[in-house]
């Protein structure tokens, strides 16, 4: 029987002071723009983003985005497309694209060089975790909560096989085999 496992990584305290902090950060630096529009990565954004939003003292909106690899071979990682496109046409609009996590950076490179092409007013990106080690491509992270190793983690929205998201913490999954 296969048992899920998890190992504390940062506690839900440890969670929301950061994301205290990068509210704080984010309100400073927008503090003369209008309105910001935030665009969630689904799935996994949705609790990190519900936080953070609420932190923001500026004016803001949401929207969402989703994107989807096709089959990954053994020569040709999975490329992405688009399967939730955001409502609102980010054309001359301030843009923070919001995601939870940075594995080999190809979801958001993929995802800032599209909303690039859009020509929002500026567009800067925002993620709970990176890890470093995993990078394939050169993503620009102007927020970022904390940097980790490389495991697979789980909670505050992150999943494993869609379980687990809905714990206030994160974990680092131990899969034991009985
Ligand atoms: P990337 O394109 O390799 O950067 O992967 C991005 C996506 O993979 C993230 O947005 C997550 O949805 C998922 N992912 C990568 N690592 C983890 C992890 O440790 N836990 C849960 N999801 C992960
Ligand atoms: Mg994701």
């Amino acid at each position: 029987m296969i048992q899920e496992e998890t190992v504390l990584l940062f506690s839900e305290e440890t969670i929301q002071k950061r994301v205290d902090e990068l509210g704080r950060q984010i309100s400073a630096d927008y503090s003369d723009v209008d309105e910001l529009l935030m665009v969630g990565v689904l799935r996994g954004c949705y609790i990190f983003l519900a936080d953070l939003s609420r932190r923001l003292s500026i004016p803001r909106r949401i929207d969402f985005i989703s994107v989807s690899s096709y089959e990954q071979t053994k020569t040709t990682p999975g490329a992405l497309r688009i399967i939730m496109d955001t409502r609102i046409d980010v054309a001359g609009i301030h843009v923070l694209l919001v995601d939870d996590i940075l594995d080999t950076g190809h979801t958001l490179a993929y995802l800032l060089n599209i909303l690039a092409a859009r020509k929002p007013a500026s567009l800067k990106s925002c993620v709970f975790l990176r890890k470093r080690n995993r990078l394939e491509k050169d993503v620009q992270i102007d927020y970022l909560g904390f940097d980790i190793p490389d495991l697979w983690v789980v909670g505050y929205g992150l999943d494993y096989a869609d379980k687990c998201r809905a714990l206030p913490y994160i974990g680092v999954v131990k899969t034991e085999q009985d």
